[in-house]
């Protein structure tokens, strides 16, 4: 298993495959890998010659210093996770590697999809991630991206991203994996004791509930019955919107043909979100 730690190590090596027509896969990742990055591995190495996996904590993206520090590292066992999976690249630089001292973003205008839902609580923050994803995307110069639909709102927005910069990049949108009791995988769900588990259920719960709704009643009135289930849990919850998947504005008294409902909440100090297509 390559690992490289520098632009210009990796960008050797792509470089010589691409002069052999191979093509280029990226998965970009902070870490602390589990099932569901490997889903996205797994779909690469299906679709593409090389693929590479990034490893980068990005704190551009963090908008709480505390959420920044606690971030799971694990490089070596990451390394030793992605050996049992195939061959592939990883990319494990370092702040400086991917924002060199010339480096600069201009904030991209995406019509506002990236204020609302996470937008609207994490101020900034998915200007750090297309910045980091831009800056990643330079060096890799993949010819498709694979993210997770857990962050359907990312998703969205990288997909915005790469159509305003007019990059030849295709990116493939890959379902959410769960563990067996519903909950979404996540690295964050290291942070979580095995009764705050129990507790995160009612996330998925409340999703599968909405499915139910979703034949009952119009997506106002289902987000407020949502709201109540949702409420009967111990969770603390940020946000839980009805919305529709391309502009994400919340809908109200119709259903959308892709709507989809998104929710943020705390479990202790730990935050969560998840996603399901209505
Ligand atoms: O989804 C993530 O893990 C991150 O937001 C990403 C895309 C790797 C950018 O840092």
């Amino acid at each position: 298993m390559s690992v490289f730690y520098t632009r210009q190590t990796l960008t050797i090596a792509l470089d010589k495959a691409k002069a052999e027509n191979k093509s280029i896969g990226f998965v970009p990742t902070m870490g602390a890998l589990h099932e569901g990055h490997l889903a996205l591995v797994k779909r690469a190495i299906s679709e593409v010659d090389v693929v590479v996996v990034s490893i980068f904590v990005n704190p551009t993206q963090f908008n709480n210093k505390e959420d920044l520090e606690k971030y799971p590292r694990m490089l070596s066992t990451d390394v030793a996770f992605l050996e049992n999976t195939g061959n592939v690249l990883i990319f494990a630089p370092d702040y400086s590697e991917v924002y060199p001292l010339n480096d600069s973003f201009d904030k991209i205008e995406l019509n506002g999809t990236d204020e609302v839902l996470e937008g609207k609580y994490r101020p900034g923050h998915f200007q750090g991630v297309m910045h980091v994803v831009r800056n990643l995307f330079q060096i890799v110069k993949p010819n498709k991206a694979y993210f997770g639909l857990k962050d359907f709102q990312q998703v969205a927005i990288i997909k915005k991203m790469v159509q305003v910069l007019n990059l030849p990049i295709e990116i493939v949108a890959c379902p959410t994996l769960r563990e067996k009791s519903g909950i979404a995988m996540s690295s964050r769900n290291l942070r979580l004791t095995e009764n705050q588990k129990t507790d995160a259920l009612i996330i998925y719960q409340t999703l599968t509930y909405l499915k139910e709704l979703k034949h009952k009643c119009n997506p106002e009135e289902a987000k407020k019955l949502a709201k109540d289930y949702f409420m009967k849990g111990d969770l603390t919850l940020e946000y839980l919107e009805i919305v529709e998947g391309n502009t994400l504005q919340s809908l109200g008294d119709s259903w959308a043909e892709d709507s989809t409902c998104c929710i943020a909440a705390f479990c202790g100090n730990v935050r969560l979100i998840d996603t399901i297509q209505l």
